[in-house]
C-alpha cells in the first residue's frame, strides 16, 4: 500500500505525541518524536554545565554540537521508542521539569535547529512516518499529504501533564507546569525561526474535551479519508 508522511504539530502536552504514537503503530509506521531531541539538546547542555541559572552559553552549545548524537530504540516494553542521547538512554531524564523548564530557549536557536530539521528530513525520507512537533506541517515536511495541527486549554494541558508526570513518579504542582506551558506556548509561537504556526493547509483539532478514543478514532479518520483520496 502507498505509504504517506504525516505530520502533526500542536502545543506542548496537547496530547499529539500520544495521538501520534497511536497512530503510528495502528497503521505500521515509524513514529519520530521531535521535540525529544530538543529535549536531548538540553539535557546535554545541563549536564556540561552550558547554563548558568536559565542563561545558557550559546557559544559552547554551538561548538559543542557536534558531539551531540541522538537516536531513538524501540522499547519492547512500552512498545515505543525511547531516546537516546550519546548511546544512553535518557528517556526519563528528558521528560522532567528541569529539562521542560531550560528548552525553549535551546529550540529557539537557529543552528540547533538547523542540526535538527536536517536530522529529521532525513528520517522521514521513506515516507510511513508519523512525525510529531512544531514545525514539521510548515518547515520539515511541508509537502506531508496529512497534517494536523492539535491544541486544548493551557489549564486541560497542564493537568494532563501533572498526571502523566505524577505517574512517572515525579514531584511536581499544577501551579509549577500550568506556568511552564504558558511560557512556552509563548516562547515557542514567538521565536523567529521555525515558529509554532498552524500550516494553512493543517486540519485543527482542540481536543481539550473529548476523550482519548475519541481523538484517536478521529485521527485515524483523517488518514483513512486521505488514504481513500490518494489511492
Ligand atoms: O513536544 P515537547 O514538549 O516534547 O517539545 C519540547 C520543546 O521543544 C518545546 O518547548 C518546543 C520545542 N520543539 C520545537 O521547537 N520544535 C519541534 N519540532 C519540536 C519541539
Amino acid at each position: 500500500m502507498k505509504k504517506i508522511t504525516i505530520a502533526i504539530d500542536g502545543h506542548s502536552s496537547s496530547g499529539k505525541s500520544t495521538m501520534a504514537k497511536d497512530l503510528a503503530k495502528t497503521i505500521g509506521y515509524t513514529y519520530i518524536d521531535t521535540g525529544a531531541m530538543y529535549r536531548a539538546v538540553t539535557l546535554y547542555g545541563l549536564q556540561q554545565g552550558l547554563f548558568s541559572g536559565d542563561t545558557l552559553d550559546e557559544e559552547r552549545l554551538r561548538e559543542e554540537m557536534k558531539n551531540i548524537h541522538i537516536s531513538f530504540r524501540p522499547n519492547p516494553e512500552t512498545g515505543r521508542p525511547d531516546t537516546l542521547l550519546n548511546g544512553v538512554d535518557v528517556e526519563k531524564d528528558i521528560r522532567g521539569m528541569e529539562v521542560s523548564n531550560h528548552v525553549s530557549p535551546v529550540a529557539a536557536l537557529d543552528f540547533v535547529r538547523y542540526e535538527l530539521v536536517e536530522q529529521q528530513k532525513k528520517m522521514g525520507r521513506g515516507k510511513g512516518v508519523v512525525m510529531d512537533g512544531r514545525d514539521v506541517g510548515t518547515v520539515i515536511f511541508p509537502d506531508a499529504e496529512l497534517k494536523v495541527f492539535i491544541t486544548a486549554s493551557p489549564e486541560v494541558r497542564a493537568r494532563r501533564r501533572l498526571d502523566e508526570l505524577q505517574g512517572k513518579g515525579l514531584d511536581v504542582s499544577y501551579e509549577e507546569i500550568l506556568e511552564n506551558v504558558k511560557k512556552r506556548d509563548f516562547i515557542d509561537s514567538t521565536r523567529e525561526v521555525g515558529p509554532l504556526k498552524q500550516a494553512e493547509d493543517a486540519i485543527l483539532l482542540d481536543n481539550s474535551n473529548m476523550s482519548l478514543e475519541e481523538q484517536k478514532a478521529w485521527l485515524l479518520e483523517q488518514y483513512e479519508k486521505i488514504m481513500n483520496y490518494e489511492l
